[in-house]
């Protein structure tokens, strides 16, 4: 278990004061000034040696996505976007530490936007996000009253941060749609390439990242690479915010190091499995857009983007779906494929058509009302949609599925066969 002091994050909670006062009390905004003055590179270089992976989902190296930033400027401004679109089901974990050190995220702005040459960050929040941003821009405004924010500040470089509310769209969390949106158009995704670092907003170069990411870069800078390194294993360096949600005794968000395995991240922050190990069913252990795993395979999994991506799913968010054996899993795979029809933004075929199929198959997959040929054909149709549209969201969309037909297979035929039995004893009775 990580040890109290290797915490990044110290008031997760909200137990403490999450005021300046409180953050700076608790070690944030220690000798910003200096990190500045260590120059550009070193921020750049330092990021890329603690293997920081994006930790929106993708898990792409963070300090390579900061030097693909143009270094000279063609007199187009810069922009850090700092993705606080949380919306992913199973994931809260930004939104804690919005509520609750906002500061963390804050000074990681100020460092960011200085690496990438940004006068301008905007950090955009999930519409449903309320709480956190009123905590966020209470904690801004006190960085601008402080001189911590704003021009000629303390820190000797000039930068501004804006809090922008979205409106509510799961697809406005994908980075262009996000781009798009915060452009004040409709939020649909770009094709890639060009990427952000290129052509991001308002056509200029770009970073977006999302909020955990940011938010650990002070503290990593100021305890040395090789203190995030130490975390973890070889290409899965770090601490990580776990939100640990469904069967478990208590459901937590935890930081605990990279790399650690499912047994000991439930049995010491969640007090075990409801019902004990024997009960458990399933585990979504990235958020929804990675495809569930069995129960006796995840026990020993390695908590990490390596050690799921060898059971066939992925580190994702690191939000953990537990699910014990009382879940009715198709039916749970089927709520995800309503999500994703509602939330596909309708910009390209296969996820448009795919999404509704699917579901609509699910549905009948649910009561048992198909034939057991209509697996092949949906896990078929799934496989035509993966790899096939604009964004990632058709991928989401069909992973679940996929993963449920891989693992649970018998399940989906032991339904058709009790429905087709059903029916066929009201059918004798018919005609008797
Ligand atoms: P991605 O792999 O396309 O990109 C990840 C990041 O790396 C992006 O910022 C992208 O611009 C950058 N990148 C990738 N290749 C690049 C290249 N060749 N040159 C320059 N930059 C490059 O993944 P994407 O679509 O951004 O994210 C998908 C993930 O998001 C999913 O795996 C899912 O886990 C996660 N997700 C998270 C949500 C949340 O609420 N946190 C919501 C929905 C999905
Ligand atoms: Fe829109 Fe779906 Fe295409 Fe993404 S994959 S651009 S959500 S239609």
């Amino acid at each position: 278990m990580l040890r109290d002091q290797d915490r990044i994050f110290t008031n997760i909670y909200g137990l403490k004061d999450k005021s300046l006062k409180g953050a700076m009390a608790r070690g944030h905004w220690d000798g910003t000034k200096q990190l500045l003055e260590k120059g550009r590179d070193w921020i750049i270089n330092e990021v890329k040696a603690s293997g920081l992976r994006g930790r929106g989902g993708a898990g792409f190296p963070t300090g390579l996505k900061w030097s693909f930033m143009p270094k000279e400027s063609d007199g187009r401004p810069h922009y850090l976007v700092v993705n606080a679109d949380e919306s992913e089901p199973g994931t809260c974990k930004d939104r804690d530490i919005m509520r609750h050190d906002p500061h963390t995220l804050i000074e990681g702005c100020v460092i960011a936007s200085f690496a990438m040459g940004a006068h301008h960050a905007f950090i955009y929040v999930r519409g449903e996000f309320m709480r956190e941003r009123e905590a966020l821009q209470a904690a801004i405004d006190e960085c601008y009253d402080y001189g911590l924010l704003g021009k000629n500040n303390k820190l000797g470089y000039d930068i501004d941060i804006v809090v922008h509310h979205g409106a509510g769209a799961y697809i406005c969390g994908e980075e262009t749609a996000l781009l798009e949106s915060l452009e004040g158009k409709k939020g649909q995704p770009r094709l890639k390439p060009p990427f952000p670092a290129n052509m991001g907003l308002y056509g200029c170069p770009t970073t977006v990242n999302n909020v955990e990411s940011i938010a650990v870069t002070p503290t990593i800078l100021r305890r040395g690479a090789s203190w995030y390194t130490s975390f973890g294993r070889p290409n899965n360096h770090g601490t990580k915010l776990y939100s640990i949600s469904g069967h478990v005794n208590r459901p937590c968000t935890v930081e605990d190091a990279m790399s650690i395995t499912f047994q000991e991240l439930i049995e010491t922050h969640c007090g075990g499995i409801r019902g004990g190990w024997d009960n458990l069913l399933a585990v979504i252990p990235g958020g929804s857009s990675v495809p569930c795993v069995p129960g006796a395979q995840m026990k020993d999994a390695i908590m990490d983007y390596d050690g799921l991506r060898e059971l066939g799913s992925g580190l994702g968010t690191a939000a953990v779906i537990v699910m014990d054996k009382s879940t009715d899993i198709v039916k749970a795979i089927w709520r995800l494929a309503a999500f994703y029809k509602h939330e596909s933004c309708g910009q390209c075929t296969p996820c448009r058509e795919g999404t509704g199929w699917m579901m609509r198959v699910m549905e009948r997959m649910v009561k048992g009302n198909a034939q057991k040929r209509e697996i092949d054909m949906l896990f078929d149709v799934s496989k035509q949609i993966e790899g096939h549209t604009i964004c990632a969201l058709g991928d989401a969309a069909a992973w679940p599925i996929q993963g449920l037909i891989r693992h649970f297979r018998p399940e989906m035929e032991k339904r058709i066969d009790q429905y087709t039995h059903k029916a066929m004893a009201h059918g004798a009775v018919l005609e008797a």
